[in-house]
C-alpha cells in the first residue's frame, strides 16, 4: 500500500512489466490483423485524452501499419469526481480526415460505455472504413451502454482505478502501474479533465 499526501489509499493491482506484457500482446494482435484485413489501407490511431496518453505512447510503437496516423480526441464525463456524471463532453476533436479510414480507438477504460457510445455515433458519422475499439481496462459489471470493445489488457471489477494516464481529481496519472483507490481526506480540484 502506498500512501500520498492526500492519504488517499491505493493499492497496485496491476504492475508496470503486467501492463507491458498485455500492450506488447495487443500490438501483435493488431499487427496481425490489419496486415491480414486491410494491407496498405490508410489507418488512424485515436488516442482518446488525457486518460488514454500513457497507453496510447507505449502501443502505438510497438504497431508496425505502414502509414499509420495518429491524432487526438478530448472527452470528459468524470468531473473530478469517482462516479461518472453521466453527461459527456468532447474536449477536442480530430484534426485530421477520419473519413476514409480505418480508425483504432484507443480509450483508457471503458465503465457505463456511456462515453465510447457518444464516441462512436460523431464518429460513424463521418464514414470511416472501419472502427477498432480498444481499452487498457474493462470494467464490463458497470456498462449501462453495450458499446462494441474488441480488445482490452484487463478486465477489473467494481472500483476506482488510477495511474498509467488514469486519474482521481487530475492526480496520480503519472504512476507507473494500475492502482485501486480508497479517496480518504480529499478536496478535489476545480479543474476541467
Ligand atoms: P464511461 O463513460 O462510464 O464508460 O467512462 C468514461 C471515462 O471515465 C473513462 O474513459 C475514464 O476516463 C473515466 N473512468 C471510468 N472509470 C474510471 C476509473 O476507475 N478510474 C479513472 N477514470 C475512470
Ligand atoms: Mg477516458
Amino acid at each position: 500500500m502506498v500512501s500520498d499526501t492526500f492519504q488517499d489509499d491505493i493499492k497496485e493491482c496491476f504492475s508496470s512489466a503486467a501492463i507491458a506484457e498485455r500492450i506488447s500482446a495487443l500490438a501483435q494482435t493488431l499487427n496481425q490483423k490489419f496486415a491480414e484485413q486491410y494491407p496498405n489501407e490508410p489507418v488512424l490511431a485515436l488516442c482518446i485524452l488525457r486518460g488514454a496518453f500513457m497507453f496510447f505512447s507505449d502501443l502505438v510503437r510497438q504497431l508496425t501499419i505502414p502509414h499509420l496516423q495518429l491524432d487526438f480526441i478530448g472527452l470528459s464525463s468524470y468531473h473530478d469526481a469517482a462516479v461518472s456524471s453521466g453527461s459527456v463532453a468532447v474536449t477536442q476533436w480530430l484534426s485530421l480526415d477520419a473519413s476514409d479510414a480505418h480508425l483504432i480507438i484507443v480509450e483508457d477504460i471503458v465503465d457505463t460505455g456511456k462515453s465510447m457510445q457518444v464516441l462512436l455515433e460523431k464518429l460513424r458519422a463521418l464514414a470511416p472504413r472501419s472502427i477498432t475499439l480498444c481499452a487498457l481496462l474493462d470494467k464490463r459489471e458497470k456498462r449501462v451502454c453495450d458499446v462494441p470493445l474488441d480488445y482490452s489488457c484487463f478486465q477489473v471489477g467494481e472500483g476506482f482505478f488510477v495511474g498509467y494516464g488514469l486519474d482521481f481529481a487530475q492526480r496520480y496519472r503519472h504512476l507507473p502501474g494500475i492502482y485501486t483507490l480508497t479517496p480518504k481526506t480529499h478536496t478535489p480540484t476545480t479543474h476541467k479533465k
